[in-house]
């Protein structure tokens, strides 16, 4: 948690929200920007409420955060996922991330997470 609240205060991380009438919290994507060799943008998190899931939310989210990234300068974005999160991975596949190596006991609770990438394409000049 206490790492979770400083990645949230780094000038590296884009949050992108959706919100719903009232101004209730309908869906959320972490984003950080990672200044590599080469330079790749990590979804960290991307969750929708439960009663807005299946309309498309999750994609338009990481479109979003693409475009973030783009801007930023990333030529990859990459998340990591559980293995077990079928709607996830079916999530990121949609998006057109290509699942990578299996990442063993990658969560607290021991299960084994996917690596997803995607290229994404240069700058605009
Ligand atoms: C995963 C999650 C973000 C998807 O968000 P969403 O808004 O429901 O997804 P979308 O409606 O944009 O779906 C886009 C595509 O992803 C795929 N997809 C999304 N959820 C799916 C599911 N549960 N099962 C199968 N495919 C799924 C489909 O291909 C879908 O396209 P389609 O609607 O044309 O079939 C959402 O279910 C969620 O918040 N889950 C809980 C939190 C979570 O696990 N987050 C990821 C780890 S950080």
């Amino acid at each position: 948690m206490r790492q979770f609240r400083r990645l949230l205060a780094s000038p590296t991380c884009r949050i992108l929200v959706v919100r719903g009438a009232g101004g209730t919290l309908v869906a959320e994507i972490v984003g950080l920007l990672r200044h590599f060799s080469i330079p790749s943008g990590r979804i960290y998190k991307v969750a929708v409420h439960p009663s807005a899931q299946g309309q498309g939310l999750g994609r338009r989210l990481i479109a979003a955060m693409e475009a973030e990234f783009r801007r930023a300068g990333m030529v990859a974005a990459v998340a990591e996922v559980r293995v077990s999160n079928t709607g996830s991975r079916a999530l990121f596949e949609a998006c057109g991330y290509q699942a990578g190596e299996r990442l063993p006991r990658y969560y607290a609770d021991g299960e084994d997470g996917v690596k997803y990438r995607k290229v994404l394409a240069s700058r605009p000049s």
